[in-house]
């Protein structure tokens, strides 16, 4: 169980301190699929970023299983067992898939075939990933798929996903849902959270967090936020598109 509480991030904007997140407080049980959404720019990768221990906050704890690891590294906190797909995930020159995937592992002695079924889980031909180098030649969405690979590899206590379905074709998409929904069924003792917009992982949640303008705004079960998410203020209360589209189109 991860507990997060009173947690405040600020960073300069145009040289004053802005709060990108504000007093959030959260706990994400264990044994449940948490999908975190909400508006661009709401905190959500900041507040993943957070969890995973590559930012602190300026205040606030957080607390993993009863432990405060508020100022732990982001490799203690992988050793206790956080592990974290980022949104826009880094390049590793020299190192292999393989590799990535062995050590995400954490075993000398992966086979071929074993690394290979992460890959096919994200949909990439293994055979054609598995021994090329982590570096410019992979377009994004390759390599957001191999570092998705690395967490479901990882098969940490709690999995943290940011927006795993950037860059995803929808053939791949429908996989990876399908790999959540596997994931999810083999919960038992761990966690996973997902962060995305996508109402098809919305809808396999146990548990939603709205996050908005920097503050927990709602959270609840699928049935209770989906509707409220449908008649929300981005798409009922700000300037009608497609009205101005026709219009523009008319004149
Ligand atoms: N290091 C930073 N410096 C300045 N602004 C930042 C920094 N990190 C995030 N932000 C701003 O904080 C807000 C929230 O960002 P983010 O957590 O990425 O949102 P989300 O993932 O919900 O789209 C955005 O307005 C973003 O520009
Ligand atoms: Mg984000």
């Amino acid at each position: 169980m991860l507990e997060l509480k009173n947690i405040t991030y600020n960073a300069p904007e145009e040289g004053i301190d802005k709060a990108i997140l504000d007093d959030v407080s959260l706990t994400i049980p264990n044994g449940k699929l948490t999908v975190i959404t909400g508006p661009n720019g709401g905190g959500k990768s900041t507040l993943a970023k957070i969890i995973a221990g590559v930012i602190r906050p300026d205040s606030g704890k957080i607390i993993f299983n009863g432990t405060d690891i508020t100022d732990m590294s982001v490799t203690d906190r992988a050793r206790m067992g956080i592990g974290f797909a980022f949104q826009q995930p880094v390049r590793f020159k020299g190192i292999k898939v393989f590799d990535l995937i062995r050590l995400a592992r954490r075993t000398e002695n992966l086979t071929t075939g074993d690394a290979c079924k992460y890959l096919a889980a994200v949909g990439l031909c293994a055979k054609d990933y598995i021994n090329r180098e982590v570096n410019a030649s992979l377009s994004g969405g390759e390599l957001k798929r191999i570092e998705i690979a690395t967490v479901l590899a990882k098969n940490s206590e709690m999995s943290v996903f940011d927006e795993p379905e950037a860059g995803i074709d929808l053939w791949s998409f429908q996989n990876l849902i399908e790999v959540f929904n596997a994931m999810r069924e083999n919960i038992e003792g761990s966690s996973i959270v997902i962060i995305s917009h996508q109402e098809r992982i919305l809808r396999i949640a146990d548990e939603i967090v709205l996050i908005k303008g920097g503050k927990l705004s709602a959270r609840g079960s699928a049935d209770e936020i989906i509707p409220m998410l449908m008649g929300t203020d981005s798409v009922t209360n700000t300037c009608n598109i497609a009205d101005i589209w026709k219009g523009g189109a008319k004149s």
